[in-house]
C-alpha cells in the first residue's frame, strides 16, 4: 500500500445562511431573495457536497408564518445533500429585549421545533483524520430568560470534547460580537445595530468557554450578512455571507458583503474555507416593509396571492412560557 492509498480522502461541506425565502402570500415579499436562493441552490447542487450547514434566517417571517418554515424545510429535503439546520431570528424571534414585541419567545421556539426538530445538535461527519464534529445551537436563547435558555445551558454544560475529531465546527446565527471579543454590551436603545448583531458579553463569554472547552476551532455565524474572517485564541471565526441581501459592507476594512456562501474543504485534518459568490443577481421588485415590524399592523391586503397569511392565533408574549 502506498502513501496515496493510505491518505484519507478530502471532503467538502457547504455553509449557507440568511437565504430569507419569503412568500407572495405574506404582508411583505422580495422575489429577488427567493431567486437568489434558487441560484445558490443550483450552485450547491453542482458542488454536490455530502453536507450543507444552514445557518439560520431560512425564511422572511417563519416565526409567524408556519408555511414559510415547511416550505424551506421541504426545499432543503429535496436538495440532495444532508442538511444540518439552526434557526435564525426570522424563525424564532429577535435577540431578546424588553422593548421588542417580536423577540424570541417560547411559542416561536415550539413552532420551529415542530417543523425542524431540535435546534441544538452535535454530530460527527467524515472519516479518519478528516473526521469533523459539528455543533449547532440557537444562541439567541442565551440571555432570553426563557425556559429554553436553561435547557440549552444544561445541554452545553454536559457537552464533552471528542478527542477522535481533529476539528470541531460550531454554528451559531448571531455573531459572538460586533467588533471584538472583549467589547462591552452596546446599549440597545442607542447602538441598536451592533447590539442586535452580537451576543451580550456575559452570554458571549459563557459560550466562548464552552466552545474552547469542547475543542472548538471554527465558529461560523450568520445574521450580519457580511463575510469576514478573524482568529481569536487560535479559533477561526467565519462571519458568513448572505444569499438574500447585503448588510454592513462598510463596517470593517476586511468585511465583504458580496452575496454567496462558503465552501469548506477538509484535507489532511485541516479545514480550508473558500467563498463562492452568487452566480447571478435578481432585480425583481417586491413589496412591504423591511426590518422586524411588530405583528400588529401588518397589512396582508397587499399580498400578491391569496389566501394571505394571518398572524398566528397563539401570538405569544415573552412571558407566555
Ligand atoms: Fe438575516
Amino acid at each position: 500500500m502506498n502513501i496515496t492509498e493510505n491518505k484519507t480522502p478530502p471532503w467538502a461541506f457547504v455553509h449557507v445562511s440568511d437565504v430569507h425565502v419569503g412568500s407572495p402570500r405574506s404582508y411583505r415579499f422580495q422575489p429577488a431573495w427567493n431567486e437568489h436562493w434558487r441560484t445558490a441552490r443550483r450552485q450547491i447542487q453542482e458542488l454536490n457536497p455530502p453536507l450543507v450547514l444552514v445557518g439560520g434566517d431560512l425564511t422572511r417571517d417563519g416565526a409567524t408564518h408556519r408555511e414559510e418554515l415547511t416550505g424551506i424545510r421541504d426545499d432543503l429535503a429535496a436538495l440532495g445533500s444532508e442538511c444540518l439546520v439552526i434557526p435564525g431570528n426570522h424563525e424564532v424571534g429577535n435577540k431578546w429585549s424588553p422593548d421588542s414585541s417580536v423577540a424570541i419567545n417560547s411559542a416561536y421556539l415550539r413552532r420551529y421545533a415542530a417543523v425542524f426538530g431540535p435546534s441544538e445538535w452535535s454530530v460527527v461527519r467524515g472519516a479518519g483524520i478528516n473526521r469533523v464534529r459539528f455543533t449547532g445551537i440557537d444562541a439567541f436563547k442565551l440571555g432570553s430568560g426563557l425556559p429554553a435558555e436553561a435547557e440549552l445551558r444544561s445541554w452545553l454544560d454536559r457537552l464533552e470534547p471528542d478527542p477522535a475529531c481533529a476539528n470541531h465546527v460550531w454554528m451559531i446565527h448571531p455573531a459572538l460580537f460586533a467588533d471584538r471579543m472583549e467589547e462591552p454590551d452596546f446599549d440597545h436603545a442607542v447602538d441598536r445595530v451592533p447590539w442586535y448583531f452580537g451576543l451580550n458579553q456575559a452570554d458571549r463569554f459563557y459560550l466562548w468557554d464552552v466552545i474552547k472547552r469542547t475543542g472548538g476551532n471554527h465558529v461560523i455565524s450568520g445574521h450580519i450578512h457580511c463575510r469576514r474572517h478573524l482568529q481569536v485564541d487560535g479559533v477561526h471565526l467565519h462571519l458568513a455571507p448572505a444569499t438574500a441581501f447585503p448588510q454592513w459592507g462598510d463596517r470593517w476594512a476586511d468585511g465583504d458583503d458580496t452575496l454567496g456562501f462558503l465552501k469548506f474543504t477538509v484535507d489532511a485534518g485541516v479545514i480550508h474555507p473558500e467563498f463562492v459568490a452568487l452566480a447571478a443577481y435578481s432585480d425583481l421588485v417586491g413589496y412591504g416593509p423591511g426590518g422586524n415590524p411588530p405583528v400588529a399592523g401588518r397589512d396582508y391586503a397587499v399580498a400578491w396571492q391569496s389566501p394571505p397569511f394571518s398572524p398566528a392565533e397563539d401570538e405569544p408574549s415573552h412571558s407566555g412560557g
